[in-house]
């Protein structure tokens, strides 16, 4: 293992060995792990025949790989990473779990994000007992020096007590919808060195598919990218995400996850979205969405009761306004659903509005129209 990253992980997990699964056993003989019909298994306790129920999954009876083979090879075809870098999960969530409860220590370590951003790496850092670092974001962009800052001083400090093990990126950030430049995302790698892994989450990166920063993990053995088939792929209902890495930090993972993480039918409509023509039908899409979300944040810009459109390089639109209230009850009094980000730093009076049909972005936009005339006639 790097220097680095066994400086990094939880030190109980470097010695680890993870749950022997039938499977992974099978696996680390050589032998096959799905060539149901031609052996006889009798070695995970799972039922003889596949009972009454009409799946298209084959042999639902039998566990699925730990990591399934046509779905891990489906994905290194599509991101052109071989399969050790490779960590397929149960959406992006749970590789934000994975990450944290591989490189923080309960009640010792901490991660650092940088609001406005994704609620959930603050969640899964409080359940596990970590820390949160706090280094807001000035304008939509990373506060470099003082993620520097908030580096260093933990290193400083007493030993390792408290020190930030995790920086959590997002870009096109979530909720404001921006790409992160290039040299910010590297100006913290650089600062992070020996210090932090940095996790780039690339939830919505289909979006802006040129501007991921996979291409730096041969650089950098501290950089992880987070991925999701439920955003540009569609399949949120799925729970289908992945992990990128180095292959060593992809090993420390697999032993924190569960032994069965993905399930058989999972996997086998997660491969099918990532090959042929369904690749081109993601494009479609996303090409689609692109379209009706600068069609909205146009529509936006103008109206004067809007103060604020952000940039979006994703599948939905962050706008300031004064009438945040009434917009947001009164869409939701029609059975229109969109986000008050309100509460987040620094979105005072915010919303945001994923994209969806073109259909329903119409009634969205006309709605809000209506809503906005009434309020104005009022006053
Ligand atoms: C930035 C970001 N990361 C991760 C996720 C979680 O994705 P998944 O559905 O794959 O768990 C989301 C979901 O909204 C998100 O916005």
């Amino acid at each position: 293992m790097s220097e680095q990253i066994n400086r990094l992980v939880r030190p109980e997990l470097v010695d680890m060995v993870p749950y022997q699964s039938a499977r992974r056993l099978q696996k680390a003989d050589g032998k096959p792990t799905s060539d149901f019909n031609n052996k006889i298994w009798l070695n995970a306790n799972e039922a003889p025949g596949q009972g009454e129920y009409q799946l298209s999954a084959e042999c639902i009876n039998r566990y699925p790989d730990f990591q399934p083979e046509n779905l891990i090879s489906a994905y290194s075809d599509y991101s052109r990473l071989p399969a050790e870098q490779i960590l397929a999960t149960r959406g992006a969530d749970e590789g934000i779990e994975l990450i944290i409860r591989t490189f923080c220590r309960a009640y010792q370590d901490s991660i650092l994000i940088c609001p406005p951003t994704y609620g959930m790496y603050a969640i899964s850092a409080e359940n596990h007992g970590a820390g949160i670092v706090k280094v807001p974001q000035i304008d939509c962009q990373l506060d470099v020096d003082s993620i520097n800052c908030a580096l260093n001083n933990g290193t400083n400090t007493s030993e390792t007590n408290g020190r930030v093990k995790v920086v959590f990126l997002c870009s096109p950030g979530n909720p404001t919808g921006n790409l992160l430049p290039l040299a910010q995302i590297k100006a913290v790698l650089d600062a992070s060195q020996g210090k932090a892994i940095v996790v780039v989450d690339e939830a919505y990166i289909e979006f802006s598919i040129n501007d991921s920063v996979q291409d730096l993990l041969g650089e950098y053995d501290n950089l992880i990218v987070l991925r999701t088939l439920s955003k540009a792929f569609a399949l949120a209902g799925l729970r289908c995400g992945f992990t990128l890495a180095s292959a060593e930090i992809i090993t420390l993972l697999s032993k924190v996850i569960a032994p069965y993480p993905i399930s058989t039918p999972v996997a086998e409509i997660a491969s099918q979205a990532l090959t042929g023509d369904n690749l081109t039908l993601t494009q479609t899409r996303v090409a689609e969405s692109n379209v009706l979300r600068e069609q909205l944040s146009t529509w936006l810009a103008v109206q004067p009761w809007c103060e604020q459109v952000f940039a979006s390089d994703a599948n939905f639109v962050l706008f300031r306004t004064p009438l945040k209230a009434a917009i947001f009850d009164g869409l939701k009094a029609q059975g229109i659903l969109i986000r008050d980000q309100s509460s987040q730093l620094q979105l005072a009076n915010c919303l945001r509005v994923s994209i969806g049909s073109e259909r329903e972005m119409d009634i969205v936009i006309k709605t809000i129209q209506q809503i906005v005339n009434a309020v104005t006639q009022e006053n």
